[in-house]
């Protein structure tokens, strides 16, 4: 007689990162404990929704703008769920050739994400450390999907800031940028409050706070002299590294000046020569 091996469930006990993301976006993989947890770290920082949702339109010009460089790969590091017009769809409505690995260390996103992607071909979810290169290149699906001797597009969109200083952000972009061939694109963003008032600043501790109690994951913040030393060897694309609302802003793209949550992120890319 042989027994089927049970398919391990999401952990809908726990909140994690991923779901909280997912909730701020108005998605719909997220359960009662992580809606929780999201609304105590919003009473902290009352825009951190709409931070997120900047995020992800920063991410999503960001494929837009590599798929109109001939970008027809990509790896999405710290990928959270793919939900909400994530990469796959935002590449596949350009491509539909395009090939795509979501990365993420949470087995619950990875969980949902195998869900979400069953029927999606050219794309897939694995569950990595994004902070192990080799973790991802040795993978059967990156293997298989992406084609490291043509140009990729690895994209960090709020992954280093869950990498400490310990843990050497620089020297791991670095390490995927020697990794990929001269054409790819390395596009990061970043939580930041060099530009933010005090009050917002304020707000930003007591968030990080709330993560670090509530959710046990510390983030860290930085500012942009350290984000621009990570593009060493590469060309940033205009307009170098700026505000993620600012970063190639759809023509008519409503910014709200007066959310103080536009200060809080950068956004930037660079070309690997
Ligand atoms: C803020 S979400 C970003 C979602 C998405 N990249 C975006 O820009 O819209 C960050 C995600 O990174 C994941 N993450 C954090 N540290 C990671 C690591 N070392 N390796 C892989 N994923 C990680 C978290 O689980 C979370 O889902």
């Amino acid at each position: 007689m042989t027994t089927a091996t049970p398919r391990p469930t999401a952990d809908v006990d726990v909140a994690n990162i991923a779901r909280i993301y997912d909730y701020y976006l108005g998605g719909l993989y997220n359960f009662a404990v992580d809606r929780e947890k999201a609304e105590r770290i919003k009473a902290m920082l009352p825009s951190v929704d709409l931070l997120a949702r900047a995020n992800r339109d920063w991410l999503r010009r960001t494929v837009r703008f590599l798929l109109a460089q001939g970008v027809d790969q990509f790896i999405d590091l710290g990928s959270g769920l793919p939900t909400v017009n994530n990469v796959h769809e935002v590449a596949h409505a350009g491509n539909p050739q395009a090939r795509v690995v979501y990365v993420d260390h949470e087995p619950s996103a990875v969980l949902h994400g195998e869900e979400i992607l069953a029927e999606v071909p050219l794309a897939a979810i694995i569950e990595a450390d994004g902070r192990e290169p080799e973790q991802i290149w040795s993978h059967p699906a990156v293997r298989e999907l992406i084609d490291l001797s043509r140009p990729v597009g690895i994209l960090m969109g709020g992954l280093l800031v869950f990498v400490e200083d310990e843990d050497d952000p620089a020297g791991l972009v670095a390490a995927y940028r020697d990794a990929v061939v001269p054409g790819s694109y390395i596009a990061i963003s970043h939580l930041s409050q060099d530009l933010a008032d005090p009050e917002t600043r304020a707000q930003v501790g007591r968030m990080t706070e709330a993560y670090r109690v509530g959710v046990g994951q510390q983030l860290y913040v930085r500012d942009r002299e350290t984000m621009t030393s990570w593009f060493k060897g590469m060309d940033l694309v205009e307009p170098g590294v700026t505000l993620m609302a600012d970063w190639r802003p759809d023509p008519g793209q409503a910014v709200d000046a007066q959310t103080p949550s536009r200060a809080l992120g950068y956004g930037a890319t660079g070309l690997v020569v």
